[in-house]
């Protein structure tokens, strides 16, 4: 399984349930890296999804206590065990984490790659996950240059499971 994240330098990746910014380069390589692809994420982050439907062109799971809870174009799923074994379907590879908080702190070390959009700026996040660069079992395989775009500078980095 690989993690997908955009998150401020303080690790904060949300506020009042939504995202913290709103940058195009990033959004576009979200798309390109799980398109077509299976995702994974927790039920409030769906419900920060425009309409809390999942996401078009990709095998989405939602993960929610609510045996009742339903969602357009998600596969809901009620426990982590539930989870497992309808991941065990598809190659490893191909399943990415898309959050939220919950989610990347609880499951984050089942990941093999983390691809984190690291923003150079502290965006007064209520939501954080834990600081990768503290985990020992993780390096940073690749880091792109530095853009710039609505006023945030952000970085493209990969992590690898060492
Ligand atoms: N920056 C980014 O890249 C990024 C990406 C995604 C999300 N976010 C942000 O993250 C925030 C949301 O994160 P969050 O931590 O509040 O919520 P979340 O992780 O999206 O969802 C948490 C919910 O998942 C369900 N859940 C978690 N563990 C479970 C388990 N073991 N079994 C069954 N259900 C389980 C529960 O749903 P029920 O309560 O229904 O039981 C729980 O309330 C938002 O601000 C969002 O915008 C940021």
């Amino acid at each position: 399984m690989n993690l997908i994240v955009a998150a401020d330098n303080r690790w904060g990746i949300g506020r009042d349930g939504g995202l913290l910014a709103s940058i195009p380069t990033d959004m576009k390589y979200f798309k390109d890296h799980t398109t077509g692809k299976v995702v994974v994420m927790g039920r409030k982050t769906l419900e920060s999804m425009p309409n809390k439907r999942g996401l078009p062109n990709r095998i989405n799971y939602v993960l929610t206590t609510n045996p009742d809870y339903e969602a357009e174009r998600c596969n809901v799923v009620n426990s982590e065990e539930e989870l497992w074994e309808e991941l065990s379907k598809y190659d490893p590879d191909e399943v990415f984490l898309i959050g939220g908080a919950a989610l990347y702190n609880k499951f984050y070390r089942m990941c093999d790659k983390l691809y984190v959009t690291k923003m150079d700026a502290d965006l007064d996040a209520d939501t954080f996950i834990v600081n990768f660069d503290d985990d020992p079992d993780y390096e940073v395989v690749s880091e792109s240059e530095p853009v710039t775009e609505n006023g945030i500078t952000f970085r493209f980095v990969v992590y690898e499971k060492k």
